[in-house]
């Protein structure tokens, strides 16, 4: 594991674009894994600028997102698509029929958690899974619970989550409580992970990172991964 700590927030998002870039360049039809949240909006806006001046082709990249909320369709303002495509896919060039994202409204949320990991599996794997942190330490929305859910699967918002979240709606009644998430065991199929943290997460991930790797603290999970390079910014 690579821990990188930045002195600020664009730092972070200049050395997260680079990663993310590199990864492109390498393989121009890569599948990236990503995710939503205020930690990855500078990284998209490096992304975006990097496109436009030509250094960076997304013609051929594949996306997968991590995660998307229960009963909230594309055109939701609060949606991870709509929050993908306004910060990234309608800024780049990628094909919109490249980039996946649960189906937040779809009738029956178990198939379609179903349908979503083997979609997943179909494009080959994730090469470069961007992450995020919450502050009870989830990733994605694997919330701490009693064990490590291996697949794609529907879950419940914790109640910090749902209040975390909160600010981006006009009122707390207005967060999904639910949500359908790739699972732990999804994530660490990912041949590469990036995680991205402001200053706030510094203690959950210091108890991540070097703590009991425990489901009450699904992000220590990665301390098993091979390939995981955190960037931090310094408090
Ligand atoms: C949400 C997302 C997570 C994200 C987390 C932290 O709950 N489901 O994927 O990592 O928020 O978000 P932020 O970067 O805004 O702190």
């Amino acid at each position: 594991m690579r821990i990188i700590e930045t002195a600020s927030y664009e730092e972070m998002s200049r050395l997260a674009a680079g990663i993310i870039g590199g990864q492109i360049l390498l393989k121009p039809d890569c599948v990236l894994g990503l995710a939503t949240g205020s930690s990855p909006i500078g990284t998209y806006e490096r992304l975006v600028a990097d496109c436009a001046s030509g250094l960076l082709d997304f013609s051929r990249v594949r996306t997968v997102n991590l995660d998307e909320y229960c009963g909230l369709g594309a055109e939701h303002p609060q949606s991870y698509r709509y929050f993908m495509d306004s910060h990234l896919f309608d800024r780049v060039n990628i094909p919109k029929e490249n980039t996946h994202l649960p189906d937040g409204i779809a009738e029956d949320p178990e198939a379609e958690c179903r349908r979503y990991e083997a979609l997943i599996d179909s494009l080959g794997g994730v090469d470069l899974q961007l992450l995020g942190v919450g502050h009870n330490g989830h990733i994605g929305f694997n919330e701490p619970q009693g064990d490590f859910p291996r697949y794609v699967h529907p879950v419940n918002l914790t109640e910090s989550t749902i209040k975390a979240n909160s600010r981006l709606f006009d009122r707390v009644e207005d967060v999904p409580t639910r949500a359908i998430t790739m699972g732990i065991g999804t994530i660490l199929k990912a041949e590469r992970i990036l995680l991205i943290a402001g200053a706030d997460k510094r203690d959950i991930l210091h108890r991540a990172l070097y703590g009991e790797i425990t489901p009450e603290v699904p992000a220590s999970v990665l301390q098993l991964h091979r390939d995981v390079t955190v960037i931090l910014v310094k408090g």
